[in-house]
């Protein structure tokens, strides 16, 4: 895969019309992100692709503040804010390095293995955590995938079927997570081929 901007940004169409694969998990993901959200939290989200899951936290959450490196996602993202007529979500394009501040909670879901630095970003968003915040996640480890699956996924990222896929295993992600000052607080694994859905927490008060 030459750019994955590209790549992303021709996507954008197809995934906003593409159904969640499994509905079940993701009502379960927004719920265990919930337990953490109040009304006075500020949210960022990185990687937020057409914005549903941001657009899904709004009631819940003082502000969000929504990001993705692709102007289609967030084109698509901003068109169903305005239709939904939420006010507290701000839809913006930026890369992950790019961004600064303060949270509560910073989600990043579905992002670390398509990033080429995946330890970087998760070191980066994890430093945006205020104490006593959450980062929230969803990564496949495909280092602990199948074998087929490892030696499948670099191929159909040349020709441009996948995005190019970070390999690494389920310890190495977690060791990323202390190392970035990090406590996890949930962990959850929906399925065998699934992605690891976790909640981290910064030490200190809330
Ligand atoms: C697999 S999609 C996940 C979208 C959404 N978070 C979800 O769970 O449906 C990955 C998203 O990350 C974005 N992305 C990829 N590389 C990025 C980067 N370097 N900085 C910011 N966003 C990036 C892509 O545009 C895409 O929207």
């Amino acid at each position: 895969m030459r750019d994955p901007l590209k790549f992303w940004n021709k996507l954008a169409k197809r995934y906003a019309a593409t159904p969640v694969r499994d509905e079940a998990a993701y009502r379960e993901k927004l719920r265990r992100t919930r337990k953490y959200l109040s009304a006075d939290s500020h949210l960022l989200e990185a990687g937020c692709g057409t914005g549903s899951t941001a657009l899904a936290h709004a009631p819940h959450v003082s502000h969000v503040e929504a990001t993705d490196f692709s102007p289609n996602m967030i084109e698509i993202a901003e068109r169903k804010r305005a239709a939904a007529g939420i006010v507290n979500v701000a839809f913006r394009t930026a890369w992950w390095d790019e961004l600064s501040g303060e949270y509560d909670a910073v989600l990043a879901l579905n992002l670390f293995h398509v990033l080429p630095h995946p330890d970087a970003a998760v070191a980066h968003l994890a430093s945006l955590v205020k104490p006593g915040g959450v980062l929230v996640t969803s990564t496949t480890c495909v280092a602990d995938n199948s074998v087929i699956a490892r030696k499948l996924a670099p191929v159909f990222a040349m020709i441009g079927v996948f995005p190019p896929i970070s390999v690494f295993g389920r310890d190495t992600y977690l060791g990323w997570l202390e190392a970035a000052g990090l406590e996890p607080v949930e962990s959850w694994h929906p399925g065998r081929m699934a992605a690891w859905f976790d909640i981290a927490r910064r030490p200190g008060a809330a």
